[in-house]
């Protein structure tokens, strides 16, 4: 058996599956629909989802290499009471969601970034988002956002 713990829950996988993408897993196992898939081929970021706190392309993560793992996706973010990770609202407050495919992934990749590294450098925050393609925002939204909600973080 793969075990992978989903958003705190435990999943078990037959060994069977182990070549199958960590996407198909979560979104055709477990609807977590949250996680996008965008190219298939781990070239746009929209299925990003965080592996022991480690931004993933989904699409092209073998189910074999998360056993054992922590896997968050954007469904597991939010805390139980329905409130939203500061991520997520500086992200809606900074007007950074359009069409919003790229955001799940986007703000999984910032929390990954805010989480290990609270004060970025312009250059840092660039180099995080490297992997997430956004085809509506220009991205400056996004890189605001991440400011906004590292100050806030900051703050608590
Ligand atoms: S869907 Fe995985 S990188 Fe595009
Ligand atoms: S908001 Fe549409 S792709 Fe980013």
């Amino acid at each position: 058996m793969i075990n992978i713990e989903v958003n705190g829950i435990l999943q078990s996988f037959s060994a069977e599956r182990e070549k199958e993408s960590l996407l198909t897993i979560l979104r055709e196992d477990l609807a977590l629909h949250g996680t996008k898939n965008g190219c298939g081929i781990g070239a746009c970021g929209a299925c990003t989802v965080l592996v022991d706190g480690v931004p993933r392309r989904s699409c092209v993560t073998k189910l074999a290499k998360v056993d054992g793992c922590q896997i968050l996706t954007i469904e597991g973010l939010e805390q139980a009471d329905g409130t939203l990770h500061p991520v997520q609202q500086a992200f809606m407050d900074a007007g950074a969601v359009q069409c919003g495919f790229c955001t799940p992934g986007m703000i999984l990749t910032a929390v990954a970034l805010l989480e290990t590294n609270p004060q970025p450098t312009d250059q840092e925050l660039r180099r995080a988002f490297r992997h997430n393609l956004c085809r509506c925002t220009g991205y400056e939204q996004i890189f605001e956002a991440v400011r906004l909600a590292q100050k806030r973080m900051v703050k608590k």
